[in-house]
């Protein structure tokens, strides 16, 4: 090739990245703010002072909810402490969080939890499923809850090809669950190129012991995943391209897209109410506040839910923000 024809591939190029980091600075909205409102019951759990990440609620008021994610880019309240899971009762009048005695032969000073869900077997037996980051990679770690002992049984370490990068999990039987991969490249400069370039490489896999699949392509970051009340449908959340697919789920776990649902904000982890089926989405209303996280002037979330076609938007930053689903520790 000639010079001229290298400089002009060069130029163009450089010209397709900044039209696509000009779209990145829309699309994280960087001059968004949030009106603060305060939830009348919304206080301080003590113990969470560090973040938290994800949490999953079974049906007897028990909450399992993972500590704030350590991540590339993120800033963390507490790099050098070991990840962990807190149970909390929501029966109690005033519920703490207690950390889970985790048992012995699982690497506990890597345990990077990450999203989580919980699998209750026919024979009463709960299963909590932890997508893990141990030396940020990712593997899905199979834990037996005890009850009594307060304490989680580790059974297995799940580790595949396509469970890369991954973000959340919802787990559907003893061993099946779909999980969803947030970034396609695992290299911090690929990925940032990824982000940059919006290249929707991400998508939703599928694991069983027998099978592992790709059920649902085309995510730029996809991210919360949760199943309806029915279990007949999937909500994915893509976050950078801020909308929720509605996703039918089929015999052989295989998915097909119903509906995109388009947000217009930051979508992370989603949760079906058990009561209503509606969903409650955590969401970051500025990106770049996440993503450079200045304790004077917090990023903030915004909580929303979806009820029957119709959308609400309650920004929430309660005196004890950084407690639960502020994002700012954690973010994907
Ligand atoms: C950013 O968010 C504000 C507030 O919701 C909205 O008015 C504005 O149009 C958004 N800007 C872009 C570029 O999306
Ligand atoms: C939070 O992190 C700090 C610094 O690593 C640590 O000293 C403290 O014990 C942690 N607090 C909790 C509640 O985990
Ligand atoms: C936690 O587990 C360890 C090892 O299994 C055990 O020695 C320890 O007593 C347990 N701690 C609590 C508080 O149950
Ligand atoms: C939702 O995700 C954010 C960011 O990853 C996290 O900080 C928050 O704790 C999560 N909230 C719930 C309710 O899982």
């Amino acid at each position: 090739m000639g010079k001229l024809m290298v400089l002009t591939l060069f130029g163009a190029g450089l010209a397709l990245i900044g039209e696509r980091l000009v779209a990145l600075r829309q699309r994280t909205n960087a001059s968004r703010e949030v009106e603060p409102v305060e939830p009348q019951s919304c206080h301080l759990i003590e113990g969470l002072e560090n973040g938290s990440e994800d949490i999953d609620i079974l049906p007897s008021g028990l909450a399992f909810i993972s500590s704030g994610l350590k991540y590339p880019g993120m800033p963390s309240f507490a790099p050098d402490e070991p990840g962990q899971i807190f149970l909390m009762d929501l029966n109690e009048q005033n519920p703490r969080a207690q950390a889970l005695n985790i048992s012995d032969g699982f690497d506990k000073a890597s345990f990077n939890p990450h999203g989580i869900s919980t699998f209750i077997d026919e024979d009463h037996t709960v299963y909590l499923y932890v997508v893990n980051h141990p030396h940020m990679k990712s593997t899905v770690e199979k834990f037996k809850f005890e009850e009594q002992q307060r304490s989680l049984v580790h059974l297995k370490t799940i580790k595949h090809e396509l469970l890369k990068s991954l973000n959340d999990i919802v787990v559907l039987g003893p061993e099946q669950f779909y999980a969803t991969r947030d970034h396609y490249f695992t290299n911090f400069f690929l990925v940032l190129l990824e982000i940059i370039m919006d290249l929707h490489w991400t998508y939703v896999v599928f694991y069983s012991p027998t099978e592992v699949k790709v059920v649902a392509e085309g995510f730029s970051s996809a991210n919360g995943i949760t199943v309806s009340l029915d279990k007949k449908y999937i909500y994915a959340a893509d976050v950078a391209a801020q909308n929720i697919h509605v996703l039918k789920k089929h015999e052989n776990w295989d998915l097909t897209q119903v509906k995109v649902i388009h947000l217009g904000i930051l979508v992370d982890n989603l949760t079906e109410d058990p009561d209503t089926g509606d969903i409650w989405a955590g969401c970051h209303p500025n990106g770049m506040k996440l993503l450079i996280y200045n304790p004077e002037d917090p990023p903030g979330s915004e909580l929303e839910a979806r009820r029957q076609g119709k959308l609400s938007v309650e920004p929430v930053k309660p005196p004890g923000y950084r407690a639960m689903g502020s994002g700012t520790e954690s973010g994907s």
